[in-house]
């Protein structure tokens, strides 16, 4: 299959997944480019940094991760719908994928030997999860990172996609890391790190 092949049928796989689940999957379109670069670099990405990344969908953001040096054994995916956690199988060999709810990140990082690693990347809907899951999966993240760890989430609304309070309770600082204009729809990229580690 050709690249733009390729493009076409991730596309066309997208849309089928949101018809089927349109608020798991929460946008009709994956990721464009400029947008998946930009989470990469608020991660952090390159060789020797390891990552966890939630909601991969078709795998936009994890192709760019691993362009930018990531390791393939050193991304661990965590994805709810089977059939995008099966074609991520087949798309990036070499990349640890585990169908499940992010959560569970957890018990998902702690099973996988994935406890200490450096960044959790995100492209879940997370301002349309209640505030308890937000506290799973946020503070889940936090758990299974180390002191310098950073928490990465996009959003296509003006404001933290993490709950403000919910920062404050962590111990968080967050801020817009970019504004990516060339993206359906326009999108933020937000990172997020221990108070600690910024003083
Ligand atoms: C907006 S799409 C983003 C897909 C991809 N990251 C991208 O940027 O193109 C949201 C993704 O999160 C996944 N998702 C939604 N809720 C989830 C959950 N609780 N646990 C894990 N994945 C979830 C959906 O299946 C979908 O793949």
């Amino acid at each position: 299959m050709t690249k733009s092949e390729m493009a076409f049928a991730e596309r066309k796989l997208f849309v089928e997944r949101w018809v089927k689940s349109p608020l798991k999957v929460a946008s009709v379109t994956p990721s464009g480019a400029d947008l998946c670069r930009a989470m990469a670099e608020g991660a952090g990405a390159a060789a020797g940094r390891r990552v966890i990344e939630l909601g991969p969908g078709t795998g936009p953001i994890t192709a760019a991760l691993l362009h930018a040096g990531v390791a393939p054994s050193d991304l661990l995916l965590l994805e709810l719908d089977d059939v995008f956690a099966h074609h991520l199988r087949t798309r990036h060999p070499g990349v640890t994928v585990v169908e499940g709810d992010a959560r569970r990140i957890g018990r998902a990082a702690a099973a996988h030997g994935w406890t200490g690693c450096d960044a959790v990347v995100s492209g879940l809907p997370l301002i349309a999860m209640p505030l308890s899951a937000q506290v799973r999966i946020a503070g889940g993240a936090f758990e299974a990172m180390g002191p310098g760890g950073v928490f990465v989430q996009l959003t296509y609304g003006p404001f933290s996609p993490l709950n403000p309070a919910l920062v404050r309770r962590l111990g968080l600082v967050g801020r817009r890391f970019r504004w990516i204009a060339r993206n359906l729809p326009p999108a933020s990229v937000w990172v997020y790190r221990r108070r600690t580690a910024v003083n």
